[in-house]
């Protein structure tokens, strides 16, 4: 029972199994059977810089955070996108970083076709080539398929994707390599990774600027479910790297006729509505948020006009 909640739920997969089926090709049609998908808080969105609004509350996320590699991680084929579940994930206890005490689950990719660009979120009107998510769940919660409906039930941390990285990113590369083995490219196909890694090898370098809004699920059932976290800097891959993730993952199984490529598995922006989004505050400097109020005003010199020191 849980076991297929989650399927449908999380792994973005529904599907056959449970009769109502949705598809990247008629997005439109998706709030028929799922109604959230009209809600007034869907995601993505494009995020305007100039209009968000600088809390000072919003701690630094630190690469530390990332550090510990997961037990284990599976990475699939979901017919949707290429997804790597993770098993005891890392776990993130800071209240000014996220609204209760959130377990990494999955990650997975959004991407669009050769020479096109994918991301689900815009950056002041610009789409990247992709975008991660690493999806998180409340463990208030038992289990990530339990929490997704919930209110305060998700956080995803979303990172746009750069294709214009001059040579490999090894770190993607390890993600995709079960591509390049030819092991996971068709549906329903999954393999585990040998060693395991941790997220910290894939983050950018630079992540203490992050923008908050409260928002969905960007797909099917698109529960208004998850706080999220966008970063402004982008993880950059090799042109050769976005080739393998928009011409090697089909959308079919394995010995089918033929080989259809998952492209355009994102969603256009939806409309803001009545919401705010909010943007770290940051500073020259690494740990200011750890410093005292002394140091931390000194050092946040350039912003301090629009952030509150307390
Ligand atoms: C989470 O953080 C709170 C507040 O710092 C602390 O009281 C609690 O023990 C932490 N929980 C875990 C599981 O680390
Ligand atoms: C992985 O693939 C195997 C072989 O097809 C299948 O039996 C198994 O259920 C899959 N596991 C998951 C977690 O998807
Ligand atoms: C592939 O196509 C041929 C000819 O149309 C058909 O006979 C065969 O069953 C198909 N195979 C699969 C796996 O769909
Ligand atoms: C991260 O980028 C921001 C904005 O460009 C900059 O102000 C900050 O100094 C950078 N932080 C680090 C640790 O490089
Ligand atoms: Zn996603």
């Amino acid at each position: 029972m849980n076991a297929l909640f989650l399927a449908i739920v999380l792994s973005f997969e529904t599907g056959s199994t449970l009769g109502a089926t949705w598809s990247y090709d008629d997005i439109p049609s998706w709030a028929t059977n799922y109604p959230a998908c009209a809600g007034d808080q869907q995601s993505p969105i494009n995020i305007v810089s100039d209009d968000a609004v600088v809390d000072a509350d919003l701690g630094n996320f630190k690469h530390a955070l990332f550090d510990g590699p997961p037990q284990s991680m599976l990475v699939k084929n979901t017919g949707y996108t290429l997804q790597v579940d993770l098993t005891n994930g890392y776990i993130i206890n800071d209240s000014s970083l996220l609204p209760g005490q959130f377990k990494a689950a999955q990650f997975h990719f959004h991407w669009a076709a050769p020479n096109a660009a994918g991301s689900e979120h815009l950056f002041n009107g610009n789409q990247y080539w992709g975008e991660l998510h690493i999806v998180h769940y409340n463990t208030k919660y038992p289990d990530l398929g339990t929490a997704a409906s919930e209110p305060d039930g998700l956080a995803v941390l979303g990172f746009f994707m750069a294709d214009d990285y001059p040579q490999d990113n090894t770190a993607v590369e390890r993600i995709i390599q079960p591509l390049v083995d030819d092991q996971v490219n068709y549906y329903k196909e999954n393999a585990t990774y040998s060693a395991t890694f941790s997220m910290e090898t894939f983050l950018p370098n630079n992540i203490s600027v992050y923008y908050r809004y409260q928002g969905s699920l960007t797909n099917p059932p698109c529960y208004e479910s998850v706080v999220w976290t966008v970063f402004s800097k982008p993880i950059r891959i090799s042109r050769r790297q976005a080739n393998i993730f928009e011409t090697m993952v089909f959308e079919n199984a394995r010995g089918a006729n033929g080989t259809v490529p998952i492209n355009n598995n994102y969603r256009p922006v939806q409309p803001l509505n009545y919401r705010t989004v909010t943007r770290s505050s940051y500073c020259s400097g690494t740990g200011s948020f750890s410093m005292p109020t002394f140091h931390f005003t000194a050092l946040c010199a350039t912003v301090v006009g629009l952030i509150t020191v307390r």
